[in-house]
């Protein structure tokens, strides 16, 4: 996720925003830049790759100024390069930015035809055109030329401005992307978090949704965009700088847990068309005429990522009414599948280097399939290989066991199978609109679901020191239980076997009584009777039960030893809130017993070998 610093004051600026932009390395990013007012004009150094690249760029260009900003980039919008990294500069202004502009299409189209000549890819520059065109020159202090430019924008940013005529003002503006001040002696700074301002002040203060503020060496002021001043003194933080790379979190792990909802709704964003009941669908690469010809889809990934595909398969049978199969990446590629040019293969992976799903994407894209990939890390090798790409906006996942990764894969497989069933009339635009709120109302019941977290940390008090467990689901369900189970063996490496519900009779009941505690994924759904039947055989075994249920739903409350609630929901959208509680579980699981949960024994974040 992009990072931003700031800096106004009396020192030299260059120094203060490369030690900021360092400590703000942990999001994760792919570039890097500096602009840098010298008293007269704004100076600008970018470089491709880790700051060391920047700071090697700066030795042979310095830049000389007492303001300026900087910027690590984490590419949503074009592919990483010197010409997309950040600061953007148009005319007399430069800018930094954190986000997505949802509306960027439409206002690039219209820029374009007033003769504005775009040097990147991004929507950032975008909004430096604008904030540069409201400026004129400074005819207006800047920070009414950007309020008057964020009137046009829809979106989520964290903005920080500088311009030439203003040398000592930076500009900064913030809608549901991250935004700190700081305030120092005589030297004001900002940042996309606490660690990168911690070095100079504990004075700080939180930018709301819809507020801008103007810094100066001597001060600041705040006002929302619509003009109303805001009145909001700095608060004192004592985090340590380890405490605030996580966010005041233990770890990363807990700390992507609880950005789920801001990841569904970042990967949502601007990608609804309610007026249609569908999707945004020019990154996919399906043109009409190829999304008639298909007649099977095949789901290819592996590990977390795998189990999004079945539930992805759910979906694209049940709305797009396509064949639908599921594939192990690392077994497919050993077998000789028979892809064939009618087939859709859909290759998730939340590093989009996995080396088995890249070798099986290649393997389909030879027999002339249309291969579609769904990643987190833009212009990484699978969907460079793709004939198109859903990018899922997580923002880069730190810890190794895949969270928020997870969650927004599922909602990038759910807006595909909308797409494909609107697109060849299988599905109703009635169907597609409760769908698609279902889905807009989602980030919101997450957070009821973490709301949770303390009472799925006692569940894990109880069974912390459990050898094994048994995870059950159905339908929906039956992926989760898959996924919650992987999440406890890869970090608290206690043996978990995630099974379909039904299957439980077919074998895995042999091994309940009293010490296997069983999970069990019961919402309150079309499945639950039949789900509710097992539990009873479990509990007639004298195993114990933990079921993630739906609140208020005082039958299955009855029926299980430990609950793990989650808000009522439709039906189709439940495993992005059923996912929560286990992954709560097994992160509590873990660490009472003190695994080292962020980088957990023998794994790897991105498995590039076979
Ligand atoms: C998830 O917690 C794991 N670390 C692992 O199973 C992972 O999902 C798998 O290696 C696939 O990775 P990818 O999504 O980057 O392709």
């Amino acid at each position: 996720m992009c990072g931003i610093v700031g800096y106004v004051g009396s020192l030299q600026a260059a120094p203060i925003l490369i030690d900021g932009l360092r400590k703000l390395e942990y999001r994760g990013y792919d570039s890097a830049g500096l602009a840098v007012h010298d008293g007269q004009d704004i100076h600008i150094v970018r470089a491709v790759g880790k700051l060391n690249n920047l700071a090697r760029a700066l030795e042979s260009r310095p830049l000389q100024g007492c303001t300026g900003l900087g910027h690590t980039r984490w590419a949503t919008h074009g592919r990483p390069s010197e010409p997309n990294a950040h600061p953007h500069q148009a005319g007399d202004v430069a800018v930094v930015h954190n986000g997505i502009i949802e509306n960027h299409v439409e206002l690039k189209r219209e820029l374009e035809a007033e003769g504005v000549k775009f040097s990147s890819d991004t929507d950032t520059e975008i909004a430096a055109h604008l904030v540069n065109k409201a400026f004129a020159g400074g005819k207006q202090p800047l920070f009414d030329a950007v309020r008057e430019a964020l009137g046009r924008v829809r979106g989520a940013y964290a903005l920080a401005v500088v311009s030439k005529q203003s040398p000592d003002v930076l500009v900064v503006a913030k809608s549901a992307s991250p935004l700190v001040i700081g305030v120092g002696e005589g030297e004001m700074l900002c940042g996309s978090d606490i660690p990168a301002l911690l070095q100079h002040t504990r004075h700080m203060l939180f930018l709301e949704d819809g507020e801008m503020a103007e810094l100066r060496s001597g001060g600041y002021r705040i006002e929302t965009v619509d003009g109303k001043p805001v009145d909001r003194k700095p608060k004192r933080i004592d985090w340590s700088p380890v405490q605030a790379e996580k966010g005041g979190f233990k770890h990363f792990m807990l700390k992507e847990i609880f950005e789920q909802p801001r990841a569904v709704e970042d990967t949502l964003r601007g990608r609804v068309l309610r007026e249609e009941g569908n999707f945004v669908a020019a990154e996919l690469g399906l043109d009409p005429e190829t999304l008639q010809k298909i007649d099977r889809v095949y789901l290819l990934a592996c590990g977390t990522s795998y189990h999004a595909c079945l539930n992805g398969r759910y979906w694209i049978e049940a709305l797009a009414r396509i064949p639908a199969q599921t594939e192990l990446a690392s077994e497919v590629r050993y077998r000789e599948p028979v892809f064939t040019d009618r087939d859709l293969v859909v290759a998730v992976s939340q590093s989009g280097e996995t080396a088995d799903t890249l070798a099986a994407v290649r393997a389909a894209k030879e027999a002339g399939a249309h291969v579609l990939a769904i990643a987190n890390v833009l212009d990484s090798a699978i969907p460079r290989e793709s004939h198109g790409a859903l990018y899922t906006h997580a923002g880069p996942e730190i810890g190794v066991a895949s969270t928020k990764c997870f969650t927004t894969q599922l909602v990038a497989l759910l807006m595909l199978a909308i797409f494909i069933g609107r697109g060849r009339g299988k599905l109703s635009q009635e169907r597609a609109d409760t769908l698609i709120q279902a889905l807009v109302e989602t980030p919101e019941r997450m957070r009821q679901v973490l709301e949770h977290a303390d009472t799925v940390q006692e569940v894990a008090r109880k069974f912390m020191h459990a050898e094994h467990m048994l995870f059950l689901g159905r339908g929906l369900g039956f992926p989760i239980a898959l996924e919650g189970a992987l999440k406890l063996k890869e970090i608290s490496y206690a043996h978990a076997e995630g099974y379909a519900a039904g299957e439980m009779k077919h074998g895995p009941i042999a091994l309940i009584d009293e010490n296997m505690p069983v999970v069990v994924v019961m919402p309150k759904d079309s499945q639950y009777e039949k789900t509710a039947s097992n539990v009873q055989e479990v509990k007639a075994r004298l195993g114990q039960v933990i079921a993630v249920v739906t609140e208020g739903h005082q039958e299955a409350k009855d029926l299980a030893d430990y609950c793990l609630p989650i808000p009522e929901a439709n039906e189709v959208v439940l495993p992005l809130l059923t996912v929560l509680p286990l992954q709560l579980l097994s992160y509590y699981v873990a660490d009472l017993k003190g695994t080292d949960v962020d980088q957990p024994r023998n794994l790897a974040k991105t498995v590039t070998v076979e």
